[in-house]
This record gives C-alpha cells, sequence and structure tokens, in this order.
C-alpha cells in the first residue's frame, strides 16, 4: 500500500477533500494510506509552544528545529526510506515528472509549514527536501501537501480508469492537452471541428498534436524547450 504521512499543526484538515472522489475512494479500497501526525504534540510547556521569534530579528514566527525533529523521530522508524518533502514557496517546483515518480515509490512524509518558515537545521539534519507548489504563498503547507497528494495518488495503480492512464494528458510529452468536445454537434452555432468527426484516426492524431502544440506555445513557452517528441505524427 502506498503510504502518506503528513506532519501537522492542523491534522483535522486531513483527508478533507483527499475523503472524497477519486482520492476517497481509493483510500477506502485500501490502495493507499493517510496518516495524520500533530506536531503540536511534541510542542514546548504548558501551551505547548512549537514557534519562536526569528534569529536576527524581523517579523513573524519559526517553526522550532527541536520541536519539528522530535516529532518526526517520534512518528518515523529510522528505516523509513520514503522522501521527506518539506512543503515550502521556496522549494523546487512540483513537476507531473516527480508526482509520476513518487506514485512509483512507497509513498510520502510531508512536512506542512506554517509561521514565516522552519529552522533551516532541522531541514538540514533531517533530510527534509524543500518543494513548492507554485509561484504563490499560501497561508501554510496543508493545501500544498493536498495537491501532492492528489496528483500523486490518481497516477497509482487501480485509481484512474484505463481512459486516463495518464499518458495522454496535460504535461506527458510536454504539452499542454489538445481540446475537447462533446455532444451537441453544434453549441450556441460553434460546431465541432470537422476532422473531428471524420473517423480518420491519423488526422485525428495529427490536428490534436498540432492543438497541443498550438496552445502550449501562447500558454506556456517554456514548456516548449523541453519537448522531445516530433510534431509529425508517425509514419506507417
Ligand atoms: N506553503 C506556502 N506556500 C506554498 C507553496 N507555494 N508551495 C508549497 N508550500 C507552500
Amino acid at each position: 500500500m502506498w503510504r502518506a504521512t503528513i506532519f501537522t499543526l492542523f491534522p483535522e484538515m486531513f483527508p478533507g477533500p483527499l475523503g472524497l472522489s477519486l482520492a476517497g475512494d481509493a483510500l477506502v479500497r485500501g490502495v493507499w494510506s493517510l496518516e495524520a501526525q500533530d506536531i503540536r504534540a511534541h510542542g514546548l510547556g504548558r501551551h505547548r509552544a512549537v514557534d519562536d521569534t526569528p534569529a536576527g530579528g524581523g517579523a513573524g514566527m519559526v517553526l522550532r528545529a527541536d520541536v519539528l525533529a522530535a516529532s518526526l523521530d517520534a512518528g518515523l522508524t529510522p528505516e523509513d526510506k520514503r522522501p521527506r518533502l518539506l512543503m515550502s514557496p521556496r522549494g523546487k517546483p512540483l513537476t507531473q515528472a516527480r508526482v509520476r515518480e513518487l506514485s512509483q515509490g512507497d509513498g510520502i512524509v510531508l512536512i506542512c509549514g506554517r509561521f514565516e518558515g522552519v529552522d533551516e537545521r532541522v531541514i538540514e539534519a533531517r533530510g527534509l527536501e524543500e518543494v513548492s507548489i507554485g509561484d504563490y504563498v499560501l497561508s501554510g503547507g496543508e493545501l500544498a501537501a493536498m495537491v501532492t497528494i492528489d496528483a500523486i495518488v490518481r497516477l497509482l495503480p487501480g485509481v484512474m480508469g484505463k481512459e486516463a492512464s495518464g499518458a495522454e494528458e496535460s504535461f506527458e510529452g510536454g504539452l499542454l492537452e489538445y481540446p475537447h468536445y462533446t455532444r451537441p454537434r453544434e453549441f450556441e452555432g460553434r460546431a465541432i471541428p470537422d476532422i473531428l468527426l471524420s473517423g480518420d484516426h491519423a488526422k485525428i492524431a495529427a490536428w490534436r498534436k498540432a492543438e497541443a502544440l498550438k496552445l502550449t506555445k501562447t500558454r506556456r513557452p517554456d514548456l516548449l524547450r523541453d519537448v522531445k517528441t516530433e510534431v509529425a505524427p508517425k509514419k506507417g
């Protein structure tokens, strides 16, 4: 079973949306498991303090290294080799390639930051890898953790139907996905492109590839640097 363990100050946020729909069904079926550990259980003193003011001064609070380390050490065994991801806007951007890789392992450990940041020493000492889900700042890592888990879980064997083995969707092959159409044949004066109704599968594949390329060029030219596939469909 693929296992997700989350270290958070808000364990009651989980499973949240991960308990519904595709991920929720898979959770109930035992395809994956979710465990939320409350960092505050290792907080200090009567108030179970977990944070303190930043060394060197400045705004905000920093999650203490000793508190987070104690929480991780109590909740994980030394044999646990799952990647430990610290959700942070400062992290390396999460990509579909990394999501796929993580779906092929035993699971992940996710650490959700709050406050201004996490003491650098626990990041180093416990081998935490900082991961960002995008160039914007959330109020905490919990939603980022849910996004990360959702993206991985849908790729686990037996979660999606065959229609979305993932091979044709956005980012696979380095392109955004082509436009989709379904009935009715005409909607408010807009017709489905003729080629999609032609039954010519080679032509349809070529059209979709060209549309995907066009869309990627206008919306995400940065992705095209990495496209290694050819533009024309394979002959024969
Ligand atoms: N925590 C706050 N902002 C974040 C982001 N963009 N990605 C991951 N974790 C975060």
